[in-house]
């Protein structure tokens, strides 16, 4: 397959383009140079749409990554406008060059938990893709946006999109390896961020899946998440501690599962995550 990943030299994007190229041919698009040895690529700024216009042609998927990937070192203006402006950019490239599948890396801020400037809670645990979206900051803002705009280029084209709703995700390297240590000894700051996470090849495998998927015919968008939160704490004594609005039956949360439910996910993607926090802070 021919597939094009915008943000390729991120983060993330790394570790997709090394995997996805092991099957495929890849294309990265970005403004930053890609790792060392990746030759593939097009330096191109997603706002601007007539240079995507001329790097993107008959791709059988595109693979959009390309953004802020949180709003606390930039202006709120810049990151909505990145993370809006140019997704709308990166499906209407894709809409006219006739790709047929569109995989969005959303996110778990779509709920509006993580950048919360104003108290909420989870109405219901674990949260699923019925929960409300209620996002008080640009980048949640961007992330419900761009879903919307999925879902309007789906309608319009018969392209299928899919978003893709991580949250935290975690990569084997020494630096962010240092800063998840220090995230599980001060687990309690992080009460907004839900102590959700999950493995950077199992946001790799969910990729492929969407990939691969016969087309629903319509948007959709799912959560993914590692099935324990990050945590020495059992789930249920979190939320007493921290969001005691919110009402656990009897019966549920027995140890440290994930308060994200990839119920949606495992049953139309066929994904299931299959790394623990064990696998990268041994
Ligand atoms: N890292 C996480 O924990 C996490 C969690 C949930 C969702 N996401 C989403 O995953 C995606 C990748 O995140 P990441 O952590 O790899 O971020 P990153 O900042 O490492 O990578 C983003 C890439 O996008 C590129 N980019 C930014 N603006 C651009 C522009 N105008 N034109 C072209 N390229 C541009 C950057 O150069 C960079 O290489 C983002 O969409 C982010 O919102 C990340």
């Amino acid at each position: 397959m021919k597939i094009l990943v915008t943000g390729g030299s991120g983060l993330v994007g790394r570790y997709v383009v090394r995997e996805l190229a092991r099957d495929h041919d890849v294309t990265v698009i970005d403004l930053r140079n890609p790792f060392e040895g990746y030759s593939r690529f097009t330096r191109a700024n997603i706002l601007s749409l007539s240079s995507l216009t001329k790097a993107v042609d008959d791709f059988d998927a595109v693979v959009h990554l390309a953004g802020i990937a949180h709003p606390l070192n930039d202006p709120p203006e810049r990151v909505f406008q990145v993370n809006t402006v140019g997704t709308f950019n990166v499906l209407e490239a894709a809409a006219l060059a006739g790709v047929r599948r569109f995989v969005f890396m959303s996110s778990e801020s779509v709920l509006g938990f993580a950048f919360a400037k104003t108290r909420m809670w989870p109405e219901y645990i674990p949260l699923d893709e019925e929960h409300p979206l209620r996002p008080q900051d640009a980048y949640g803002l961007s992330k419900v946006s761009g879903e919307l705009l999925c879902a309007s280029y789906a309608r319009t084209y018969g392209m299928q999109t899919i978003s893709l709703r991580p949250p935290w995700i975690w990569v084997p390297e020494d630096k962010e390896i240092a800063t998840y240590r220090t995230l599980i000894s001060e687990y309690e700051k992080w009460h907004k961020n839900l102590w959700g996470w999950i493995h950077v090849l199992d946001v790799v495998e969910a990729i492929k899946k969407a990939i691969d998927v016969p087309a629903f015919g319509t948007h959709e968008a799912f959560f993914i998440s590692a099935k324990e939160q990050w945590t020495k704490i059992p789930t249920k004594e979190l939320l007493k501690q921290f969001y005691p609005e919110v009402k656990v039956p009897a019966d549920a949360l027995t140890g440290r599962e994930s308060l994200f439910n990839t119920s949606k996910a495992a049953s139309l993607l066929g994904f299931q995550p299959t790394r623990s926090v064990h696998d990268i802070v041994a």
